[in-house]
């Protein structure tokens, strides 16, 4: 397995092109199967979970052709055609949705145009125990009759149709909110959910459905009303920018108190992390093509963050961040509140010299002037772009084995951050040697 090395120490200076949202192309991608007609997706990521969705969707009998020029290699600039006229199989097989959580998300669609789907039970995962008992949930206020069996999620709709329910979520869920949004697109009557997600990937979904002839009402908010039609058509639609890669790389212009500019990043999506970055010492603005972050000669300082659903603090950024408080002057807390188990970065970076202390919930951080490089892996995609920022800092050289959780969601890292003068680099390597 491929691993990356870095050699620390380089103050970043240049620009990067942020890429499309990760999160929103995976729930933008199975909305495909609620039309017969051709959904043409623009600036998807070229990841290997967008590769994986697509092996899900292709033997669902989704159609795809993708089109364009690509600049610098990756999917970025290319529209993505994908058409499920015909919908050949409704199974989601373990294979797939044991890669990739994000799976589950064609259980919603597929229930709504088929009135059945089979779709493995996604397992826990790095990062906590990730059941999917709020979206069974609300499918069966919708009239789905859900049992699990073999492994398996098996969904029957009597009558086809699934019925518009009102459902307050306990606790936000991204997925959850995602899957009926698109279930409910297609039912017979209005459905309302309560305390909606409001995360800007499920309000690029909605606002995609709405395209396609969805009536969705309250985008955004925590309610969210949506009046059932009978059928959605084709649409052209561009995946927002992907706010967890923006801030990953703001994080490393901060920690190599370097300027970065963040060419395409939108700066209104990510506006509880420039709070944190701007009380830590960095300087954020507009610029004619994106935002400028700088961190020239800054003396960061430690500050206190706590994860919470949108627009809150993302726990996707956590890991980054603790990276960047790790060389912070001062202490800080974070407190992580969404997943029970994600500081697995914890005893990563306290290899690389990083003062944590967990306890519970939270982790203390003491700043130290200089991080060192070491050889790391990490168990999570968040956590092994945590290592990447630590040792882009770090003094000396850091291996970074486990690579595939970065290709999961960062579309040539090690190009972006090698053009503005990191000195970083991919070494393939072989399974045995892991
Ligand atoms: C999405 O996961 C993202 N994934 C995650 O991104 C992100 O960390 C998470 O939202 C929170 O922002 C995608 O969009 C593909 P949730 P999701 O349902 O939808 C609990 C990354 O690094 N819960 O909002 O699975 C759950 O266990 C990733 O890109 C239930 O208990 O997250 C968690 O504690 C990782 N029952 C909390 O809710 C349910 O039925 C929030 O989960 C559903 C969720």
């Amino acid at each position: 397995m491929d691993k990356i090395r870095i050699i620390g120490g380089a103050q970043l200076k240049g620009s990067i092109v942020i890429g499309g949202a990760k999160n929103a192309a995976l729930a933008l991608m199975p909305a495909c199967l609620l039309t017969d007609e051709t959904l043409n997706l623009a600036n998807l990521p070229h990841l290997a979970d967008i590769t994986t969705m697509a092996h899900l969707l292709a033997q669902h009998g989704v159609e795809m052709v993708l089109n364009g020029q690509a600049p610098n290699g990756g999917h970025t600039g290319r529209v993505l055609e994908l058409n499920a006229k015909t919908i050949t199989n409704t199974t989601a097989p373990y294979d797939l949705v044991r890669k990739m959580r994000a799976s589950v998300l064609v259980l919603g669609p597929l229930l709504a145009r088929c009135g059945e789907a089979k779709v493995s039970l996604p397992g826990g995962c790095a990062i906590g125990t990730r059941p999917v008992d709020l979206h069974l949930k609300a499918l069966e206020q919708m009239g789905a009759q859900i049992e699990v069996e073999g492994g398996y999620i098996v969904a029957t709709v009597p009558g086809k149709r699934l019925k518009g329910a009102h459902i307050v979520f306990p606790q936000v869920t991204v997925g959850g909110t995602e899957n009926i949004l698109m279930a409910a697109a297609l039912a017979d009557g209005e459905t309302i959910v309560a305390n909606a997600a409001r995360e800007p990937e499920v309000c690029d979904l909605a606002h995609c459905l709405v395209a396609m002839g969805a009536k969705i009402e309250g985008i955004g908010t925590g309610t969210l009303r949506i009046q059932g039609v009978e059928r959605l058509h084709g649409a052209d639609y561009s995946v927002l920018p992907d706010r967890i890669e923006t801030g990953t790389y703001a994080v490393a212009a901060a920690i190599t108190r370097g300027t970065v500019e963040l060419v395409g990043a939108r700066r209104d999506l990510m506006e509880s992390v420039e709070k944190v970055l701007v009380e830590c010492g960095a300087k954020i603005s507009d610029t004619d093509r994106g935002v400028l972050v700088d961190a020239d000669g800054a003396h960061l300082v430690g500050v206190d963050i706590m994860t919470e659903p949108y627009p809150g603090f993302p726990t996707d950024m956590q890991a980054q961040l603790m990276a960047l408080l790790a060389t912070a002057d001062g202490a800080s807390m974070v407190t992580e509140t969404i997943f029970e188990n994600r500081f697995m970065h914890v005893p990563e970076l306290a290899r690389m010299g990083a003062r944590v202390n967990v306890h519970g919930a939270s982790a203390i951080i003491r700043g130290v002037p200089r991080l060192s490089g070491a050889p790391v892996m990490a168990t999570d995609l968040r956590a092994s772009s945590s290592l990447v920022l630590a040792a882009l800092a770090a003094e000396g050289e850091t291996i970074i084995n486990r690579v595939y959780h970065l290709d999961r969601g960062y579309e040539r890292l090690e190009a972006k951050l090698a053009a503005c003068g990191a000195n970083i680099e991919r070494i393939a390597g072989d399974a045995a040697a892991e």
